[in-house]
């Protein structure tokens, strides 16, 4: 299949001709304010499998479905818990997913057979444009091969589905960098299943008591059961093995000094780029730049395919803030493969 590239900025039709290509059951590549999608119309089963075939991703992993309004929602779930409300009040548009108890309107190939539907309205401009030119929600999971790092730009959705899916829209670079928060409202507290965008502070700001999902902490049999199906693989990971160094920033940078060999690869803060002389070295932020570090950090993952390193040490970041999200996609590219320092 000859994958489109569209560009809205350039061609006046790039957006009529992707919201066809949805109608037609097709997968387009699109932006986010998070991460780049994969996304298909989310009513359509058929179209909805498509995705699961470009990106390799296992069956019992589902889907989350991009709205562009808040009055979609009594369409696509069965019930609207009252802290559901006040979510979207706060934080949509924007990078937050809730679980909800799902309506029949969901396939089974979205949901994956559970009862369940993870429901979110982003803020990206072209991401709502598309879903109302295309007249549907759009089921969309990051537009990755499956098991790697997330796509920030169209060119790494170039490079994972290339041939496999009908179009890219080209929306230029993602503004957050991680993929959204995903929090469970389907029990009787809130459930953190994974950190993004929307930070454990904000939560707790709108609801108070948010639990967090012990699968953030640790690796996942692949035979446990499981909130969140997508906890369980071994994501956004590089060629290389990944080993987290956790810890003050100077005693992790002397860590890594130490032990790092000179054909390995060692992602660090800016303030530290220079200290390693002798390895392959990407910074990826200031220690201090949250933000910053949200933003490159799966570009850097990526940068490094393009080296031969056996191996990689990573600067693991402050958990506070958007901190969280990146440190777990680091955890997570390692297998939970982590060393603290002292
Ligand atoms: O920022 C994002 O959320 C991006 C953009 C494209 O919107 N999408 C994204 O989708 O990250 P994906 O499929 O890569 O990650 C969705 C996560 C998976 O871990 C999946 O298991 C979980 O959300 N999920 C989806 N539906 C769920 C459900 N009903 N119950 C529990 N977890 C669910
Ligand atoms: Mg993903």
């Amino acid at each position: 299949m000859e994958t489109l590239w569209l560009d809205p900025k350039v061609n006046n039709d790039a957006m009529g001709i992707a919201a066809n290509l949805l109608k037609a059951g097709e997968v387009v590549g699109m932006p986010t304010e998070t991460v780049y999608g994969l996304a298909a119309n989310a009513l359509d089963g058929k179209a909805v499998s498509k995705i699961f075939a470009a990106k390799g991703r296992p069956q019992d992993n589902p889907l989350i479905v991009h709205i562009a309004d808040f009055s979609e929602v009594s369409l696509l779930c069965s019930a609207l818990p009252q802290k559901a409300k006040l979510l979207a009040d706060a934080f949509w548009p924007g990078p937050l997913t809730m679980i909800l108890p799902k309506s029949e309107k969901i396939p089974d190939e979205v949901s994956a057979g559970l009862d369940t539907v993870g429901i979110r309205l982003p803020s990206h401009r072209v991401a709502r444009a598309l879903i109302r030119a295309a007249g549907v929600p759009l089921a969309a999971p990051s537009a990755n091969l499956s098991g790697r790092p997330s796509t920030t730009t169209a060119e790494h959705v170039k490079s994972d589905m290339n041939g496999k899916i009908a179009a890219i829209i080209d929306g230029g670079e993602c503004t957050v960098g991680v993929e959204s928060t995903v929090i469970s409202l389907a029990g009787d507290t809130p459930r953190l299943l994974r950190p993004g965008g929307i930070t454990l502070e904000q939560l707790r700001s709108v609801l108070g008591t948010v639990e967090i999902d012990h699968a953030l902490y640790e690796t996942i049999g692949a035979d446990e059961k499981v909130s969140s199906p997508g906890m369980k693989y071994r994501h956004y990971a590089p060629k290389a093995a990944v080993t987290v160094v956790c810890g003050a920033p100077e005693k992790t940078a002397e860590y890594i000094l130490k032990n790092a060999k000179k054909e390995d690869g060692i992602l660090c803060f800016d303030e530290f780029a220079k200290i390693f002389t002798n390895a392959t070295v990407l910074s990826y932020g200031g220690m201090h730049d949250l933000e910053k570090q949200a933003k490159t950090i799966f570009d850097k993952l990526r940068t490094f395919d393009a080296y031969d390193v056996p191996q990689i040490f990573a600067q693991c970041p402050d958990e506070s803030g958007i901190g969280l999200a990146v440190s777990n996609r680091l955890k997570k590219a390692a297998g939970f493969r982590l060393i603290s320092v002292k």
